[in-house]
């Protein structure tokens, strides 16, 4: 069965289910890649210029047999690159390690806490989508206030919005807010984040992959906690990239087109909201800030 797509604002379609890379080197990288789209399926890759694994990516990609064209592809833009000119020059780094000459959808990584930067740096990002080399642009870790931000400047909006969001963060006031204004919401950490330790003051193993209403869900339709967790995503109409570097995980992972959450999984899942996030909050993100 194949991965059901979303029509985004920018009127490209992007596959729901997409393979994330976080914290892969360039060689699982370029071996999970290729994995994922000859032998699993996929059709989806988010990967970030902060990765340190878009030239992995890239050869990921060259080595599969299936066409640039039927592939979407995502990177983002690294802090230290914010501002017009940094990320007109960053992008053109990102395609170069790709070896692409598009990407899918390019996102700004992280708001920061300079919003006149972070104005100019949309500015770039609608500069780059209207040249067609990105053909959507969007954000990650914007609340609704840098959204607003947004709103307010007037012209492009952002495709999607990319933020933590789990069973223990459902994060209700972005999804409303975006949903509002047509950005799609994507979902990173889906499956709760790394097993051995995060990331930031929040650092945490995974919880969510062992949580007991998971497991006892997962039981019931004989599948995995994985599998359980990406189609809590999918029902919610979310996008969502679990990551995974090993072969039968990444194909687990996009086998969760022959099942279904009943409303009693959902009434027991939405039971795990508590606010625990893995990562930071973006408004005490400044990590790599240009000066
Ligand atoms: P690995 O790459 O070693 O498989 P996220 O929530 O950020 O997508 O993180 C997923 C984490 O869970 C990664 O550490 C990944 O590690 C692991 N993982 C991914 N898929 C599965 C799965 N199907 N079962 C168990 N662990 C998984």
């Amino acid at each position: 069965m194949t991965t059901p797509d979303i029509t985004l604002n920018s009127g490209t379609t992007i596959p729901q289910l997409g393979l994330g890379v976080w914290q892969a080197t360039d060689e699982e990288t370029e071996h999970a890649v290729r994995f994922a789209l000859d032998e699993a399926g996929y059709r989806h890759i988010d990967t970030a210029a902060a990765y340190g694994n878009e030239e992995g990516v890239g050869r990921g990609i060259a080595a599969a047999s299936v066409p640039r064209e039927d592939i979407f592809l995502t990177t983002k833009l690294w802090n230290a690159d914010q501002g017009y000119d940094r990320a007109l020059a960053a992008f053109d780094d990102s395609l170069a390690r790709l070896g692409t000459d598009y990407v899918d959808l390019y996102l700004i990584h992280w708001p920061l806490q300079d919003n006149d930067r972070l104005l100019r740096t949309w500015d770039a990002l609608e500069k780059i989508a209207e040249s067609g080399r990105a053909k959507a642009v969007g954000v990650c870790n914007f609340e609704p206030h840098h959204l607003q931000l947004l709103v307010d400047r007037g012209g492009m909006l952002p495709a999607v919005d990319q933020v933590e969001l789990h069973p223990h963060l459902p994060q209700h006031e972005i999804r409303s807010f975006a949903g509002d204004h047509g950005i799609a919401v994507e979902s990173w950490s889906p499956l709760g984040g790394t097993s051995n330790a995060g990331w930031g003051p929040n650092s945490k193993p995974n919880t969510l992959l062992v949580d007991p209403i998971i497991t006892r869900i997962a039981d019931r339709h004989s599948k995995s906690p994985a599998q359980v967790l990406i189609r809590w995503h999918l029902q919610n109409g979310l996008i969502v990239i679990p990551k995974s570097v090993h072969d039968l995980r990444i194909a687990q992972n996009i086998d969760v087109f022959d099942f279904e959450l009943d409303d009693l999984d959902l009434s027991e899942i939405a039971t795990l909201d508590d606010g625990e996030r893995v990562g930071m909050h973006p408004d005490e993100m400044n990590m790599g800030a240009p000066d």
